[in-house]
C-alpha cells in the first residue's frame, strides 16, 4: 500500500502518521493563564531532541483549526511551562486533562492533582507526576496557519524520589512505569523491554571477521 501525501486529506494523514509513528511519549503540560489559573493537558506531539541546549517540543493543533488552545495561548503569553511525565497511575486524570474545558476551568483541580511549586518557573507541575520538566519558551513557530509548534528549552528536573540512581543517573523503570500513545485512544505500557548493545564499526568488524574465520 503506498500513499502520496498531497492525495490525502488532513484528517487521512494525521490518521496514518499517529497510527504509524508509535509509541509517543506524552506530556502533561502545566501553565498559568491570564487569570492565574492553572491549566494542564496532554500532548504527545512531543518529545526531546538534543541536549546543548536541552530541548523538548510540542505541537498544538488550533481547535476547529481557528482558535488556540489554553497551553498554547499561555505558553506565548508567559514563555513558561512544565512538562510532568505520564505513568500508570496518572493516565485516567491524565485523560480527564485533554476535554476541551473553558481557559477559566483549572483541570487539575477538576481531575483532584495536587500542585506542587517548580524551583525556577511559576507554573506548578503535578505532585504525582513521576517526572517534570521546567520549560522556558526557546522559539514558538506558527505552522500552516493551524499549529504551533513550541520548543523549550529544559532549565530542571524533577524525579520522584526512588526512581533514579543519582549517581549514574539511571532509571528504574519496573519504577517508573511510563505509559505510550498509540492512535486514538490506545495506549501501551512500557512493562516489557529487550536491549541490544550497540556496537562501533570496529567491534562490528571484529565480529565479522571472527565469524567468517578469518
Ligand atoms: C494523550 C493525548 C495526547 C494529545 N496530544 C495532543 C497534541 O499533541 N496536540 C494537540 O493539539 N492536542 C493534543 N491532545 C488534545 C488536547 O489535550 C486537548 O485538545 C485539550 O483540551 C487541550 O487543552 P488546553 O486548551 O487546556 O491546552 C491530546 C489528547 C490526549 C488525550
Amino acid at each position: 500500500m503506498d500513499f502520496a501525501f498531497a492525495e490525502l486529506d488532513a484528517t487521512q494523514r494525521y490518521k496514518l502518521l499517529t497510527a504509524l509513528v508509535v509509541p509517543r511519549p506524552i506530556a502533561l503540560v502545566t501553565t498559568i493563564g491570564a487569570e492565574g489559573v492553572v491549566n494542564a493537558a496532554p500532548y504527545s506531539f512531543f518529545n526531546t531532541f538534543g541536549q546543548d541546549p536541552p530541548l523538548v517540543v510540542l505541537g498544538i493543533e488550533r481547535r476547529e483549526r481557528t482558535v488556540s488552545k489554553d497551553t498554547g495561548r499561555n505558553i506565548d503569553a508567559t514563555g513558561e511551562f512544565v512538562v510532568n511525565l505520564v505513568d500508570e497511575d496518572l493516565a485516567a486524570a491524565m485523560n480527564l486533562c485533554a476535554v476541551d474545558f473553558p481557559p477559566e476551568v483549572s483541570e487539575p483541580e477538576i481531575a483532584g492533582l495536587a500542585l506542587a511549586a517548580s524551583r525556577f518557573l511559576r507554573p506548578p507541575r503535578l505532585a504525582a507526576a513521576p517526572a517534570a520538566l521546567e520549560c522556558r519558551l526557546f522559539t514558538l513557530m506558527r505552522i500552516g496557519g493551524s499549529r504551533e509548534l513550541v520548543i523549550g528549552e529544559v532549565v530542571g528536573a524533577h524525579v520522584r524520589d526512588g526512581l533514579l540512581d543519582r549517581e549514574r543517573l539511571r532509571i528504574d523503570y519496573e519504577r517508573y512505569r511510563p505509559v505510550g500513545r498509540l492512535c486514538g485512544d490506545l495506549y501501551c505500557f512500557t512493562r516489557e523491554r529487550f536491549a541490544l548493545r550497540r556496537r562501533s564499526y570496529a567491534e562490528w568488524r571484529a565480529e565479522e571477521a571472527a565469524g567468517s574465520g578469518a
